[in-house]
């Protein structure tokens, strides 16, 4: 009896591991650094004064950094490097790792920077600090597209 609950226990776990890979984290992973993406363009916009500076939006927008971030490096599991028109690079599975220590590093920036925001020059720098996380991963992790 206890070994049947242990094997069915087992069973469980290996399909709800299988139901959250089937839920497309190709797809899921896209639309998590779109949202990144409108965020920082929102946040371009009020480093550069083209947009008012707004206090609760800049803290909101290192919140999202920092929510992507908690559940990015899931994204990615084995059955996902090609397909669904991914730009994500063999290397992200060759250096798992270093990879998981890039999202985690950006989720750790953005919650230090934001806390040092308390009006426009603090942002700019913070903005400034935390958004070379994007560049630096990209750069080794996401296929360039012309
Ligand atoms: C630790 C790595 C990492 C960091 C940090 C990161 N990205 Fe990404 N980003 C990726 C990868 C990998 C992809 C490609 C994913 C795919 O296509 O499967 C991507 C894709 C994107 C895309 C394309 C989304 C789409 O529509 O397919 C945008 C836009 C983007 N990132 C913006 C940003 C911005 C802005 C930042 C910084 C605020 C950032 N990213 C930080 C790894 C990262």
């Amino acid at each position: 009896m206890k070994r049947f609950v242990i094997a069915a226990a087992t069973l469980a776990l290996g399909t709800f591991a299988v139901t959250a890979q089937g839920a497309d984290p190709i797809a899921a992973r896209k639309e998590s650094m779109k949202t990144v993406g409108q965020q920082t363009g929102a946040g371009a916009r009020m480093a550069r004064g083209q947009a008012e500076f707004n206090l609760a939006q800049a803290r909101a927008i290192f919140a999202s950094y920092e929510q992507a971030a908690a559940t990015y490096a899931t994204l990615f599991p084995d059955n996902s490097q090609t397909g669904g028109d991914t730009a994500a690079l063999p290397a992200i599975w060759s250096n798992r790792a270093a990879f998981t220590a890039a999202v985690a590093k950006w989720g750790a920036d953005a919650r230090t920077e934001g806390a040092k925001v308390t009006d426009l020059a603090t942002f700019q720098a913070a903005f400034t600090e935390v958004t070379k996380n994007c560049g630096s991963c990209h750069e080794v992790y996401r296929a360039r597209r012309n």
